[in-house]
């Protein structure tokens, strides 16, 4: 169904993405490391778990969202490993796999392996920190080797990618490199939506000197245009056996602006409702959605290192129309909090921008211009800036 609100894995429920799809699958056959991108809820995990959802390839997926907590400015190692064997462990039940590679981890946390199988969380967790890095090594070793051995390859998906960043005492580079440099059959695919944040890490990857010349493909994921909202939102409706007007079908498509994640929420919500004989105002809807993104947003200002100065900037750029240059949004933070060196207004755009919560095009920030993220991210910011 492409209402269902969950990540689609199904190529029947994901709505178009058939250059995505290409490009993701030839790279994978090429053996080509790449990076999917894009806004939050553009479909970036939908796209990747429908590309790889494919007899010809094992996947151990890595969601590293699951570690994600905006006040925490590293991870500790043994939530990592944590996170690791758990998309490991998904992977041999899915894949019904098991012998030396299930001995192996048990071995190393020193369970039996009744005890990884199940990933008691009691008993494996004071046992995580046993785990290191020539561990995760010869446990994808393994994988590579099972995939080969089967005519298949290897598919190691992080999501959410730039979490890596954070993790304490992982030596990524040397990880990735001998991943590069044993495991032939193995491919590699980072996704994020803090653009600038994951571009960052994988050029650090590709100029380490091992990984010299070596290009990791970039596929991006966009918004749709406004004849694929529509068209999304019609036939969505029409599974769902729900008539809708067209009054309605572009007023949403004005407000979501092309964001899947939100076109897909409004369609289950509105359908739900149809069908239990309710009422449904799109702005009830939407009012769901935006306060999503403020609780997120709030988050993320209340963690960073100065939240009114982050929050100012915000408010800034909406009363300038939704786009500023650095000069514009400067001034605007001078008169909403007193005086603020422009060198730290650029470090906030900019890390704004490296975070994916607005855009910077040419000497321009801006805005995103959907509703939810928009009126989301400046409620959290009045909401911050009146409690100081
Ligand atoms: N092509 C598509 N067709 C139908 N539904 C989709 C499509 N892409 C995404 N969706 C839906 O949109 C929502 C967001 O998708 P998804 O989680 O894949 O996006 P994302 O970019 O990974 O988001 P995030 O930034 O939160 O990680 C989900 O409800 C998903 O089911
Ligand atoms: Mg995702």
């Amino acid at each position: 169904m492409l209402f269902d609100v969950r990540p689609k894995e199904d190529k029947r429920d994901l709505y178009d993405r058939e250059r995505e799809l290409s490009e993701i699958r030839e790279s994978i056959d090429r053996r080509v490391w790449l990076s999917v991108y894009g806004f939050r809820r553009v479909g970036k995990t939908s796209v990747v778990n429908v590309a790889v959802n494919d007899q010809r390839y094992i996947v151990v997926k890595v969601n590293l969202m699951r570690l994600y907590d905006p006040k925490k400015r590293r991870y500790s190692r043994p939530d990592f490993i944590r996170v690791f064997l758990e998309g490991i462990n998904e992977a041999i039940r899915r894949y019904t796999l098991g012998g030396r590679v299930v001995r192996f981890i048990s071995n190393v946390l020193g369970v039996d392996e009744e005890t990884f199988l199940e990933f008691n969380a009691v008993k494996i967790g004071v046992r995580l920190r046993r785990f290191r890095d020539q561990d995760i090594n010869s446990v994808i070793r393994e994988f590579n080797q099972l995939a080969k051995d089967n005519g298949k390859i290897l598919v190691v998906v992080f999501d959410e990618a730039q979490e890596l960043m954070k993790v304490n005492g992982l030596n990524l580079p040397s990880l990735l490199h001998d991943i590069y440099d044993y495991c032939k059959d193995t491919v590699i695919i980072f996704t994020g939506s803090m653009i600038g944040l994951v571009e960052g890490m994988l050029r650090g990857l590709e100029y380490d000197k091992p990984f010299f010349g070596r290009l990791i493909r970039r596929v991006k994921v966009d918004k749709f245009n406004e004849d694929q909202s529509r068209d999304f939102l019609h036939r969505g409706f029409e599974e769902e056996g729900v008539r809708v007007s067209e009054d309605v079908i572009n007023d949403a498509v004005t407000r979501f602006d092309g964001i899947v994640g939100w076109l897909t929420l409004f369609g289950a919500e509105y359908s739900f409702r149809v069908k239990h004989g309710e009422s449904v105002d799109l702005s009830e809807v939407e009012g769901m959605a935006i306060n999503e993104v403020k609780e997120e947003f709030k988050g993320f200002l209340l963690g960073s290192q100065s939240p009114e100065r982050y929050s100012a900037v915000i408010i800034a750029l909406d009363r300038l129309g939704g786009k500023g240059t650095l000069g514009e949004v400067a001034k605007v933070v001078k008169a909403l909090i007193g005086e603020t060196p422009e060198s730290r207004v650029y470090e906030i755009l900019n890390r704004l921008a490296n975070m994916g919560f607005i855009e910077n095009i040419d000497d321009e920030y801006i805005l995103p211009r959907d509703t939810p993220n928009r009126k989301g991210m400046l409620m959290a910011s009045r909401e911050v800036i009146s409690q100081r």
